[in-house]
């Protein structure tokens, strides 16, 4: 197959939030930029972010960065690494007014102001009340943003590639990244996109799991790029089950319901929250939401002929709110549920929703990795932002909200790195290595010329039913075993996918035997890196690591307070500490406690 080449300053992978953020930097410095995007940019995952971006602007309640911080270092039990996350936290009055003046249309209070509601693990006074920091457009803040990015980033002449799908990172001979291959997909042509600085924003992973509120186009593809050269995976036993899928279809009902007033019930009409988070209830930390929900469910009080989910009620709340506030909330319940939320309850299951690690970065969204066995040191030429990353902000659980506001900041920070990067003279464009194609290349011919291979649906299937049974809500260590085992099975099957009947199929058919590979990868760090964590931490909750006096909640800071990395050769793990120390010096740690809501 011939390969076209195309040379840039700097390659983007992924089009929603961190991708478009990262762009417009770029552009705007006049430096030359490509996006390659699998779907048209609006179309692309943030798109579905509903209840909005945390800013400590303090418009409703009296707010600052420094309970910001606290809570979400509380929320990712004490996993976050301090210095990012103080980071975070700090820019996000920036961020979110600098969008503001690109034309997002934020809903208002009525002085004008942005308006901003409660969101789950979000406090006032370092958890004593709960917050209005959630700055959202209706319920439909993603697609507010993504509308605003994308049209800047016309005025700014980003180039995009759109139904282009990244295959293969290209290193050259000293590690350095120095472009991508990628597929056109209207022709399956694979090109070479040469570039000074690449930057994945590609997304989460969600779908490895059966249940999941990620589009299908959220396979972990910049995930599986970097595993298979070579980069650590850090923290990828730690998934987010977000409390509100509609029980059956797991689309996400916006946690900004429950931040409207609304209700978790079990069969009896208890209001249960109030016995797993006497404080906050509802609007408790997620993993601690769908942990109760799972208990009430698991102990027979679950809703339905199958008492297989639990109820959102927001029946008490004002049609005139619902329908001002909660427009898209109440479409999918009635479209997905059959419910008019108006007038019943929701029916609501806890649903994989977002993957807090990802790609090691720090906080100017450089790519850092062990080089040579020593020390973690940017890989030159690479960077990530957003779900893909881990930066670490979110540690073991991510707070609502958080997820809009580290694309913003870490899509704009990795964007500001390469600009200063490009210009300082310290990236240009190195050479390509000759073998620059071959591992894409190999890839694609593999799908041509296999035979007697697997079907690419019934492998993707047993991962996504492995993943949900062995690496659920709760963890059980027998299962987490035996889920090694049998995710390394399906991995091998993947190796032989098969596209049966090559004179009917579209690109799409191949489109998705590629991001099988790339999923895969996550699903092997997933069971690998969960097996091996043996204590209890945010979203991972394991039987044999329960809640004692000597260690409650079942965390063990004496052996697993560090970040796990997982590399694809092997299958093998290595840890690094967390940084508990804050960016600043005048700022003081948060002090390790045990977490309640
Ligand atoms: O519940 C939600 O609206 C989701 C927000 C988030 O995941 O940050």
């Amino acid at each position: 197959m011939k390969v076209a080449k195309r040379s840039y300053d700097a390659v983007i992978v992924g089009a929603g939030g961190a991708g478009l953020r990262a762009a417009l930097q770029l552009s705007e410095a006049g430096l030359k930029t490509a996006v390659l995007t699998k779907v048209f940019p609006t179309r692309s995952h943030t798109v579905a972010a509903q209840g909005g971006v945390a800013a400590s602007l303090g418009n409703s309640t009296e707010d600052n960065w420094h309970w910001h911080m606290y809570d979400t270092v509380k929320g990712s039990d004490w996993l976050g690494d301090q210095d990012a996350i103080e980071f975070m936290c700090k820019k996000a009055n920036e961020v979110v007014v600098e969008l503001e003046h690109y034309g997002m249309p934020f809903d208002r209070l009525d002085n004008g102001k942005i308006y901003q509601r409660p969101f789950g693990g979000h406090s006032q006074n370092y958890g004593k009340t709960p917050v209005s920091r959630s700055c959202a457009a209706a319920d439909r803040t993603g697609h507010a943003m993504l509308h605003a990015l994308y049209q800047r980033n016309v005025r700014a002449n980003t180039q995009f590639f759109v139904e282009w799908m990244a295959l293969d990172l290209i290193r050259d001979a000293d590690g350095d990244v120095v472009g991508v291959t990628a597929m056109e997909m209207e022709t399956g042509e694979v090109s070479i996109f040469h570039a000074k600085a690449t930057i994945f924003a590609t997304g989460g992973a969600g779908r490895i799991y059966y249940s999941s509120t990620n589009a299908f186009i959220n396979t972990g593809d910049g995930v599986g790029m970097a595993a298979r050269a070579g980069v650590p995976l850090e923290d990828m036993e730690f998934w987010q089950f977000h409390p509100t899928g509609v029980a059956g279809a797991g689309v996400l009902i916006t946690e900004g319901v429950r931040g409207e007033g609304g209700i978790l019930r079990n069969s009896s009409g208890d209001r249960f929250m109030e016995r797993y988070a006497p404080n906050l209830k509802d609007l408790a930390s997620r993993d601690v939401v769908s942990r109760a929900m799972t208990t009430e469910i698991n102990e027979g009080r679950g809703c339905g002929t199958d008492k297989d989910h639990v109820l959102l009620d927001i029946t008490h709340l004002s049609p005139d709110t619902i329908m001002k506030r909660l427009p898209g909330i109440r479409e999918i319940s009635i479209q997905f549920a059959g419910i008019d939320p108006i007038k019943a309850p929701i029916p609501v299951v806890p649903t994989c929703h977002y993957q807090m690690g990802g790609i090691p970065t720090n906080y100017k969204g450089q790519v850092v990795a062990p080089k040579d066995g020593n020390a973690s040191s940017p890989v030159a030429g690479f960077y990530a932002a957003g779900e893909c990353a881990c930066a670490s902000v979110h540690g073991a659980n991510r707070l609502g909200t958080n997820s809009l506001l580290d694309l913003l900041v870490f899509g704009k920070s990795a964007g500001e790195t390469v600009v200063e990067d490009i210009k300082s003279g310290n990236l240009s464009l190195k050479a390509l290595p000759e073998d620059a194609a071959d591992l894409a290349l190999a890839r694609m011919a593999r799908l041509e010329n296999q035979t007697n291979g697997t079907d690419v649906h019934e492998v993707r299937l047993a991962m996504q039913r492995t993943m949900q049974k062995h690496a659920g809500v709760f963890r059980f260590s027998d299962l987490l075993k035996e889920g090694v085992t049998k995710i390394m099975e399906v991995a091998e099957q993947a190796k032989h996918t098969q596209i049966k009947d090559k004179s009917k199929v579209w690109n799409t058919a191949r489109m998705e035997a590629l991001e099988l590979d790339n999923l895969i990868e996550v699903a092997k760090a997933t069971m690998t890196s969960a097996e091996a964590r043996k204590e209890s931490r945010g979203a991972h909750v394991r039987d044999d690591a329960p809640d004692t006096a000597e260690f409650p909640n079942g965390r063990r800071d004496d052996e697993w307070l560090k970040h796990t990395l997982w590399y694809s050769e092997g299958n093998r793990l290595d840890y690094k500490p967390v940084n508990l120390q804050p960016m600043s010096e005048d700022v003081d740690p948060i002090a390790l406690a045990t977490r309640t809501y």
